[in-house]
């Protein structure tokens, strides 16, 4: 069966997605990604300058949860261009650039300064729960804000589509994809990490990582992304392309999170606990479970549990006294 996905009028020979952070920054660890079978990559986090990140430890991981405080390291823009533009010139699946700054301001010059490099969408981290020293709150906690950043980069993104990446850690996911959705938002990617959580070494009796708390991503976040790829089809009436991400692992799991809402899938704990492959298992056990289904259209499955919601939940035809049937 055919997997591919054209989602904003850029083909994807497969669902499945690199995560933004999870294999560096290097054109060549990206080849290596497409060459195991993904069907798109996304940039780790690119700001306008050169950012340090948080000191080691910055990664604890048990076989349901990974906790990372790696806070968003970034050689600047200089290795960006040469890595991208590196990647761009033979480029085997689509570039997804996923861009990071303190200020609405900065989020826009990221934009402009990256554009040239011809990336194939925009993936705006408002959501990341590592840095909030600097800024506050994350953007994706205040619909203002998000929508704020959103109408920004839209302003100078030209043709390039926009996705806003949004946070679980929310009252209201859906209010805050609204607020993007009408700032000019052209789809999601849902979630970043969970949390913050933190992780404390019995003998020392402190935390375990040196930033003290971070975000809590794989296995165990996946009810939770599937929840908020639900809540953000729902509000947008499955009107924007969303890649769902959070704990994915098998082609199931894909399956599920297409389900709710999901066009494409993103990857990321999962690399280092199944091997740099699992784009191609997820793919394989994704065809596995279309052909036992039936399923000939992977497309055919995105946000199918609304529909079923909705079938399930409509008014019952009644029959009437005639024997015939009346709404
Ligand atoms: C080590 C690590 C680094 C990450 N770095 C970034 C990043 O730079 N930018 C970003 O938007 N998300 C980053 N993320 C979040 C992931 O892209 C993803 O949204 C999250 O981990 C949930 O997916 P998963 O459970 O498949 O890992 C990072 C996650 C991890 C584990």
């Amino acid at each position: 069966m055919n997997l591919s996905q054209t989602l904003l009028g850029v083909t994807f020979a497969n669902p499945t997605i690199l995560a933004s952070g999870i294999m560096g920054i290097t054109a060549s660890s990206w080849r290596l990604v497409a060459e195991n079978g993904a069907g798109g990559i996304t940039t780790k986090s690119l700001w306008l300058k050169e950012h340090k990140g948080h000191n080691n430890p910055t990664i604890i991981s048990t076989e349901h949860w990974t906790l990372n405080a790696v806070g968003v390291p970034d050689a600047g823009p200089e290795k960006a261009r040469e890595e991208i533009g590196d990647f761009m010139k033979k480029k085997p699946v689509p570039l997804i650039a996923n861009i990071i700054a303190e200020s609405v301001e900065n989020f826009a010059a990221t934009a402009e300064a990256i554009l040239p490099l011809k990336p194939d969408f925009f993936e705006v981290n408002i959501s990341c729960p590592n840095v909030e020293d600097e800024f506050g709150k994350p953007f994706a906690c205040s619909a203002p804000a998000a929508a704020a950043v959103t109408k920004a980069v839209k302003k100078v993104s030209g043709k390039t589509p926009v996705l806003i990446k949004l946070s679980p850690n929310v009252d209201s996911i859906a209010a805050i994809a609204d607020a993007c959705a009408s700032a000019g938002a052209d789809g999601f990617t849902v979630i970043n990490t969970v949390g913050p959580g933190m992780a404390i070494d019995l003998r020392s009796r402190m935390p375990i990582l040196a930033n003290k708390v971070g975000g809590l991503s794989g296995p165990g976040i996946k009810p939770i992304a599937v929840k908020c790829v639900a809540d953000v089809f729902g509000v947008t009436k499955g009107a924007l392309p969303i890649i769902g991400t959070g704990g994915i692992y098998t082609g199931e799991d894909a399956i599920e999170i297409m389900l709710a809402g999901a066009s494409l899938v993103g990857i990321g704990t999962a690399v280092g606990d199944r091997g740099v492959d699992v784009f191609a298992k997820i793919c394989d056990e994704m065809q596995l479970w279309c052909t036992n289904e039936g399923v000939d259209e992977i497309s055919s499955l995105v946000g199918g549990m609304h529909r079923e919601l909705s079938q399930r939940n409509a008014p019952t035809r009644k029959p009437s006294r005639s024997g015939r049937t009346r709404s």
